[in-house]
């Protein structure tokens, strides 16, 4: 790999850059004061709330919180990754990035190959596109005038056929130069290890370009013609796509609308087409994956209400539930987000070709707001006439306003709450502020689904909490007083400290040591397992050995580190009994999973980095961690191109 982007680089890069130069070329500026002030790009807005110092050379929107330096801008702006931002800058300023251990052919390199990966999809699609013209193409233009397409639709989202061929593509490509290694990186072609044989990846399949926000194809989705198995495959994660982050439809949503106000959120490629087909141009697909808050994020910048359609089925609302708990973090004042819930056995593309498109929008101007949604989900299954059931959900409720950010929202919801549950709101606020500031860094753990939890599901949860709690120090026993829902500040029991109080990569440490064959459950990088949370160290380490396959049972895994303080630890947590239903021990291990994935989330290795670089320059302000760590971040950011 090539070297490390020099820090003294990019601090002198930083200095002689002015942001205000950086930012009016792409976006107006008006002079206020002291600062400078413009419709914000990252989110859509009539007056302007975007502000940009000249001082402190950092732009902040007050509308969607975007903020940043001259390369968090560009990171954002452009799309592009922190080595690329610093190229872009640097070619700016006339300068020549430098990197530790010497020149860097490699980054010119890397960006070349960027734009050859994109190029190189272009001309795919632009085959994919003829193909579904020519004479190969004519069943699968069958097939799509069946689903009811028109040209004009397939036009404008730019579907092809990929043919009947192992080798239509590789040939197509490798005779404009393009190498297969190339076409493999990008997801084009397969490589058979074994034989190590290359052929075409998408065979006999319509083909959907996903586009960036600029339209340029980033990867592909490919659906077979017939009953097949995959019935669509997707382009594998390259250099360019990255599942969890994009959206399909998004860029077509937005050359349909000049101003979009709403996005609509559906599960399939067919749906957004289908919809788009009849006159519906705002909606967009996650890719195969659950919304991710790096989604939300996406879609508040361009819309402030987003409209999630969910299978009226069980799967349905558990993505819901999931939805809702992903999304209220993100809930600032004047965005909105609301759920569709379609009847059983529909998709919008089989609902609006029955209902036509006017029922279809009938179905979304009535659809659920999340507060109702919320209340709705922690009321389920709890008898509200009954003490036990109001303050369970009442607890649930809570539970869920701390992850909301303080607003009007908020204030209504809580108000909202005393209404229905008939106890006083001064107590909530108590509650909130008492609970809400994380003493421990999982004060919230999980509580964003727990709560959200129909209430059988809850129920489960709950005592498998307390069961653990018990053992830990029956703070959570002696809270359950009988009259607790009319108690002051008595909510907090169930969620509180004690539930709490094991960290969750403890939480997942317990679950192994009980089912060490759960490890096939957790992402394949460690990533989401923070080393400085407690046990989180040792969690890895476990992790680790279990994978290696050595170790299956507690027993061995006891004695692998008998006699070191690891050892007593995991004997502490193989002893503690472990409350959690077999059947969902896997379900209750990703949401953790995810929950610390996306609190790592919160700082985006290039925040971070900006943070400490910001820190780094008053001399002597830098700890050696807090170096080690910055010098760890820049080779991240660096390799991340
Ligand atoms: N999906 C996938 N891989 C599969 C099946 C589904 O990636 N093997 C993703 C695709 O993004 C797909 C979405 O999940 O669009 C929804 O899948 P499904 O409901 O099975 O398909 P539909 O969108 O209804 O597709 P169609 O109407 O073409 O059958
Ligand atoms: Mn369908």
């Amino acid at each position: 790999m090539a070297g490390q982007i020099s820090q003294r680089f990019i601090d002198d890069l930083l200095a002689r850059t002015d942001i205000v130069d950086v930012v009016s070329e792409r976006v107006q500026l008006k002079k206020s004061g002291r600062n400078h002030t413009g419709l914000c790009p990252f989110h859509q807005e009539n007056s302007p709330s975007f502000t940009v110092s000249h001082d402190k050379q950092f732009y902040h929107c007050f509308g969607c919180g975007a903020h940043g330096n001259a390369l968090r801008f560009l990171m954002e702006y452009d799309n592009l990754r922190f080595p690329e931002a610093v190229e872009q800058l640097a070619s700016r300023a006339g300068m020549q990035v430098e990197r530790e251990g010497g020149d860097d052919p490699g980054a010119k390199q890397r960006q070349q190959k960027r734009e050859q990966g994109v190029n190189l999809l272009e001309l795919a699609s632009g085959f994919f596109r003829e193909r579904l013209a020519l004479g190969q193409g004519s069943a699968a233009r069958d097939y799509l005038e069946r689903r009811g397409l028109s040209a004009e639709i397939i036009k404008a989202f730019g579907i092809g056929y990929a043919e009947d061929d192992w080798e239509a593509l590789k040939r197509h490509l490798s005779g404009q130069g393009i190498s297969e290694a190339v076409q493999v990186e990008y997801g084009l072609l397969v490589h058979r290890e074994e034989t190590g044989r290359t052929y075409d990846r998408f065979r006999d399949r319509v083909m959907f370009p996903i586009r960036d926000w600029k339209g340029r194809t980033i990867a592909f989705g490919g659906r077979v013609l017939g009953d097949a198995k995959p019935k669509y495959l997707n382009s594998p994660e390259t250099p360019v796509f990255h599942k969890g982050r994009e959206l399909y439809g998004l860029f077509e949503a937005r050359q349909a609308n000049r101003q979009l106000s709403r996005l609509l959120i559906v599960e399939g490629y067919m749906d957004v087409v289908a919809l788009a087909q009849f006159g519906i141009r705002n909606a967009c697909a996650t890719l195969g994956t659950a919304l991710t808050s790096d989604h939300l994020q996406r879609l508040f910048r361009l819309v402030d209400e987003v409209v999630f359609c969910f299978d009226g089925d069980n799967a349905g609302r558990q993505a819901a539930r999931r939805s809702l708990a992903t999304s209220l973090p993100s809930m600032i004042d004047g965005r909105q987000v609301r759920f569709l819930f379609l009847p059983e056995g529909d998709d919008p593309d089989t609902l609006i070709r029955r209902e036509g498109p006017e029922a279809f929008e009938n179905r979304v101007t009535c659809a659920n707001p999340l507060s109702e949604f919320l209340f709705e989900q922690a009321a389920e299954g709890r008898d509200l006439k009954q003490v036990e059931g109001r303050e369970r959900f009442v607890t649930a409720v809570l539970d869920a306003l701390k992850q909301l950010p303080a607003g009007v929202l908020k204030s209504l919801l809580l108000k909202e709450l005393s209404v229905r549950s008939g106890i006083d709101q001064s107590q909530f606020s108590d509650w909130l502020s008492n609970h809400s500031a994380p003493s421990q860094p999982s004060s919230s753990d999980g509580e964003g689904f727990e709560a959200l939890m129909p209430a059988d599901d809850a129920e489960r949860g709950v005592d498998s909490f307390s069961g653990l709690a018990s053992d830990i120090g029956g703070e959570e026993r002696d809270n359950r007083g009988s009259n607790r829902a009319t108690r002051h500040g008595a909510p907090a029991s169930r969620s509180g400290a004690a539930t709490l109080s094991l960290s969750l990569p403890a939480r997942i440490l317990h679950l192994l040591m009980h089912e060490p064959g759960l490890v096939s459950e957790l992402p394949e990088s460690l990533d989401w397992c923070p080393k400085a949370m407690p046990d989180g160290r040792l969690c890895r380490d476990v992790v680790q050995l279990l994978r290696a396959g050595r170790y299956r049972s507690p027993q061995v895994l006891l004695a692998h580190f008998h006699g070191s303080p690891d050892g007593e630890r995991l004997d502490q947590l193989a002893r503690r009994e472990l409350a959690i239903p077999r059947d969902v021990r896997g379900s209750e291990l990703r949401d953790w999973v995810r929950h610390l994935e996306r609190e790592s989330e919160r700082l985006t290795p290039a925040e971070e980095y900006r943070q400490l670089l910001e820190k780094s320059r008053q001399p002597g302000a830098l700890s050696s961690e807090e170096k080690q760590r910055l010098r760890e971040l820049i080779g991240t950011l660096a390799a991340g191109s």
